[in-house]
Parts: C-alpha cells; structure tokens; sequence
C-alpha cells in the first residue's frame, strides 16, 4: 500500500518566529492516522522548527538544496545540513525553481541524486505551464522531466521517490485542475513508471497534487484513485486549513 501525504510548502513566507508557532499549532491539531503530514518551511526556520517536531508526528522538508556537498559554493545549502537537523524530505524541481532559477532536468537529477546519497526523500515536482496543457503538449513535456529528471536512477533509489504534479497554471491561481484532469496525469505517470520500472514500483510511488488545494477540493481530488495527496501552497499556511486537508482522504 502506498503512502497518504500532505505536504506543505510554505515558500518565502512567514518570519521563523511566525514559523514556529504556525508549526507548533499544526503539531497540536493533527491527529490524522495513515497520513504523513510534512512541513517545508524556508532554511532560516529549519533549525528552530526541528525543535517543535521532536517526539511529533510531523515531519519536516527544505525547499530546496545544493547539488554539492561542501565548499565554495555561497548562498547555498548542503543536503548534509538538512540532514544533521532531522529533515526527512525536500522538495526538487518546484515549478519556481524551474522557472525563476533556470534549473534544469539534469540540475534536478544532480540534486536528486545527492539528496539520495546523503538519505533525504526527494519530493520530485513535474508539471506543464499554461502554454503547454492549451496547445495539449502536456503529456511530452512530463515525459521529459520524468526521462531526464529521475529515469536515469536505479529501481532501488526510484522507489524511495516521492513525485508531485503540479500544473504551473494552477499554482496560486485560484485555478484548480479538475479532478478528471489531474487523474489523467496522475495516471501517466504512473503508467510510465510502470513501463520504465517494474509494476510494483509504480504501484507503491506516491504521486501528490499541488494547485490551489484547499479544505473545499482536497476530497474529490484525493478521492480518485491515482491521487495520493497534496503539496500544499497557500493553505498550507494556516494551520486549520492544512490540518482540514490531511482529513481528505
Ligand atoms: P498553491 O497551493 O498556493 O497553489 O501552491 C501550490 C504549490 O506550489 C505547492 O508547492
């Protein structure tokens, strides 16, 4: 059976002493069993927030991360950071990563492969922007951030994979995907998964939805059968909301 997981990307938001107690609140709402609630709040809160989650049933995330270990490499984070302050996870490949950092398949499979190597769980980010879902490109464009983001890892470190779909258009939009639309992708990649790996490995990969989910839409999404769960944006902020979701299943 694979995993439920609601995930909050929190972005470039709230101040760490904000973070805290926002964590701290959603510590002391969730009590949802089979679902594995993460928070990825910005580097600066990470140290103070591993705090608040001991002995929790949240679990924490970063954002984002280097593709090197250590050196000369300013402004940037290392995988082994992360880890020495108990996250489990981190986000690869977020559609503003994409597009406002320039980060590239093969940048992203770099950090992927380096988060594997030090044990952080990459939560892998694919999705079309407008331009491409209208001209029905879509599919091609998953395609290759599937072949050349993750296809060139062994089954062994696919299968610790977590992946989330995220249509770009949908992203602070307001605009959700249908149901009907994020099933259909959620079901391709699946399918190729299957077909590049084994059946078993795409039957256990978790595939998250992320695009203005919130407590009203979360249920019909999670109701259907390829969605399982959410990366969470806006929502994600407010405690209640967020807790409200991980509910959905
Ligand atoms: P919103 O939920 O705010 O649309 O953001 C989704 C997202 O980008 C999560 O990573």
């Amino acid at each position: 059976m694979r995993k439920k997981i609601v995930a909050g990307n929190w972005k470039m938001n709230t101040l760490p002493t904000e973070g805290a107690s926002l964590a701290k609140e959603i510590v002391e709402k969730f009590d949802t069993k089979d679902v594995d609630l993460i928070i990825a709040p910005p580097f600066t809160h990470i140290g103070a927030i591993s705090k608040v989650l001991i002995n929790s049933q949240v679990k924490l995330s970063a954002q984002n991360m280097a593709k090197e270990d250590f050196g000369a490499f300013t402004g940037e984070i290392s995988g082994e950071m992360l880890k020495s302050l108990d996250v489990e996870y981190v986000i690869i490949g977020h559609s503003e990563r994409r597009s406002y950092y320039e980060e590239t398949n093969s940048i992203l499979f770099a950090k992927i492969r380096k988060a594997l190597s030090v044990g952080l769980i990459p939560i892998y980010c694919v999705g079309e922007n407008l331009e491409e879902r209208e001209s029905g490109n879509y599919f091609n464009v998953i395609k290759n951030q599937l072949e050349d983001g993750v296809f060139g890892l062994s089954k062994e470190d696919f299968s610790k994979l977590v992946i989330a779909y995220e249509p770009v258009w949908a992203i602070g939009t307001g605009r959700t995907a249908s149901p009907v639309q994020a099933q259909e992708v959620h079901a391709f990649i699946r399918k190729m998964v299957g077909d590049k790996y084994e059946l078993s490995t795409s039957e256990n990969l978790s595939i998250l939805y992320g695009g203005s989910c919130k407590p009203s839409n979360a249920k019909e999404l999670f109701s259907k059968e390829d969605i399982d769960g959410g990366l969470i944006g806006g929502a994600a902020l407010n405690a209640n909301d967020f807790v409200e979701i991980a509910k959905s299943f």
